[in-house]
């Protein structure tokens, strides 16, 4: 099974997320849709299209204002929530700890985080990518529990640009290999970073790929349907 996981990131209504989830709907697929939206949008009616949040605090509740807990995402029925995205690493210096931390706290709270780990642009040009990955998988990946890792190349994400099929496949397997040794082998693995209508076939076809996880064109249908028949 293949996932499509749409990120809309600071963006959307309450108008066109209803206009979203009751298309996805109606549509045939055998992929597993999931659209991780901003707090704010996060319950009502999701015409039962899989819902995620961005973001899950590290702590349970307390003093933390503007936080939100693995708890209160859960009550609001969402299934999933993206930990360790790279704006909010770059934007909210959120550490490889700090990850693991809300990764585990998704995890004990019922939910499936989808954990972000990839290369800088400067790490990419120096060949750091391996060694880079390497640390996130051993830093931010929980000993047990159910997860989705996503493979985004930092500089990969909104610009644009992608790692060649070839670039792409190799860092998959490494990851598949990794998990593999640690009990993980089942996990699912996801590719994110510019994806749209035209690429998205020469990535879901690369083998371990388990799906996609899209921004910018997530955000239309006339741009995040098409993206969804190319796994059909
Ligand atoms: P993009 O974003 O598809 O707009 O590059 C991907 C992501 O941030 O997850």
């Amino acid at each position: 099974m293949q996932f499509i996981i749409g990120n809309w990131k600071m963006n959307g209504t309450r108008k066109e997320k209803d206009t979203m989830t009751a298309t996805i709907s109606r549509k045939k697929t055998s992929a597993r849709v999931i659209l991780c939206l901003p707090f704010t949008l996060l319950s009502g009616e999701n015409h039962g299209v899989l819902i995620g949040a961005q973001d899950i605090s590290e702590h349970d509740n307390g003093a933390y204002t503007g936080d939100i807990s693995g708890k209160m995402i859960a009550e609001t029925g969402a299934k999933y929530v993206i930990v360790g995205h790279s704006e909010r690493r770059s934007n909210h210096d959120e550490t490889n700890k700090m990850i693991k931390t809300k990764a585990e706290n998704a995890i004990k709270n019922k939910l499936i985080p989808i954990i972000c780990i990839g290369e800088t642009l400067a790490e990419h040009k120096s060949g750091a990518t391996k060694a880079v990955i390497t640390k996130m998988m051993k830093e931010n990946l929980p000993i047990s529990g159910k997860f989705i890792v996503a493979y985004e190349p930092r500089w990969a994400i909104g610009t644009g640009l992608t790692p060649t099929p070839e670039q792409t496949a190799q860092i998959i397997n490494m990851i598949y290999e990794y998990l593999k040794k640690h009990n993980h082998g089942t996990t699912p693995i996801v590719y994110g970073g510019s994806i749209n209508a035209t690429n998205a076939k020469s990535f879901i076809s690369i083998p371990h790929i388990n799906g996609l996880l899209i921004g910018g064109a997530s955000l239309k249908t006339k741009t995040f349907l098409p993206i969804i028949d190319s796994i059909s």
